[in-house]
């Protein structure tokens, strides 16, 4: 019977240490001594890459005052889908007299920011392939629709508005695409499908093309859930079953 009752014990014991180890197995990942590199995705600020890049002041300023720079900012983390922008130099805005910026409401404007991004991570080979899918939907949604046509190797970009081509790769990792186009891409769905023959700019009076917009209302970035839960809740439930084989041990213990 001692030995029985040592024997019990000593499976408890054993239990608890295995349910100990695992515990802290988990919990703390980073102390293991494997000197494995993990491989982090790449994180790409667009705050700073486009600060040092470009010029891309005009479009950065756009970005940060209708707020959308956190909604590319966190599609560009969602390394499942990425991110792909055609970004316009300040000379592009500058040079755009009509039609003008300056007069849009807060609403167009973010989705005229929106039209320049598309919701994954295009190489440039990818857009050979994406020209015979076109129109390829922006992250404006909607009517906001981009047209590629690839000509040996040179995208071109195509709105009803604007023809222009992507003039140079700023940033091409996965999951991140930044490429610089020679117009500031416009929208039929805020200028209309009455466009004019020819894109002779009329000699209106240069208005500032960064609009004095109010504070967009609420950010429009969600924020991904969280999957940390499941290995706290699987260290729980390991508990309560290693308690429940200790209590049954301890009335099996008592009883011998
Ligand atoms: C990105 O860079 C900007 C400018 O350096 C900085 O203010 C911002 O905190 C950075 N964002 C993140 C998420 O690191
Ligand atoms: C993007 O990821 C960086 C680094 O993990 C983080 O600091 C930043 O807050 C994230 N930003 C958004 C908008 O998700
Ligand atoms: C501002 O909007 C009005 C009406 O939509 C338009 O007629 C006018 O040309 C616009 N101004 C500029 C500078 O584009
Ligand atoms: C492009 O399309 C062809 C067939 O249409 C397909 O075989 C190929 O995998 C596609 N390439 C990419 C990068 O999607
Ligand atoms: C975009 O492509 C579609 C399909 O080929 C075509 O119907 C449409 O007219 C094109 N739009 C522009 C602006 O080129």
């Amino acid at each position: 019977m001692e030995f029985t009752r040592a024997l019990v014990l000593t499976c408890s014991l054993l239990l608890l240490c295995c349910s100990s180890a695992y515990a802290q197995k988990v919990g703390a990942p980073s102390l293991s001594p494997s000197p494995a590199p993990a491989p982090t995705p790449p994180y790409v600020n667009l705050t700073d890459l486009l600060t040092v890049a470009g010029p891309f002041h005009t479009f950065l300023n756009y970005l940060i005052q209708t707020k959308l720079i956190e909604t590319v900012q966190n599609q560009a983390n969602n390394t499942d889908e990425g991110l792909t922008l055609f970004v316009p130099k300040d000379s592009a805005f500058s040079s755009l007299k009509t039609p003008s910026l300056s007069n849009l409401t807060n609403d167009q404007l973010k989705s005229l920011v929106l039209f320049h991004a598309l919701s994954h991570y295009y190489t440039l080979a990818d857009f050979k392939n994406l020209s015979q899918l076109s129109p390829i939907p922006s992250m404006a949604g909607g009517a906001y629709t981009l047209n590629f046509t690839d000509n040996m190797g040179t995208v071109h970009i195509s709105t009803g508005w604007t023809n222009t081509k992507i003039s140079s790769s700023v940033h091409s990792t996965d999951p991140v695409a930044v490429y610089q186009v020679d117009k500031v891409l416009l929208p039929e769905a805020i200028f209309g499908t009455d466009i004019p023959p020819t894109a002779a700019p009329a000699p209106a009076p240069d208005i500032s093309p960064v609009a004095d917009v109010p504070s967009a209302s609420g950010g429009s970035g969600s924020t991904p859930t969280s999957k940390d839960g499941s290995s706290s809740y699987r260290i729980g439930s390991f508990s309560v079953w290693s308690s429940l084989v200790l209590a049954i041990s301890v009335v099996l213990v008592s009883f011998l």
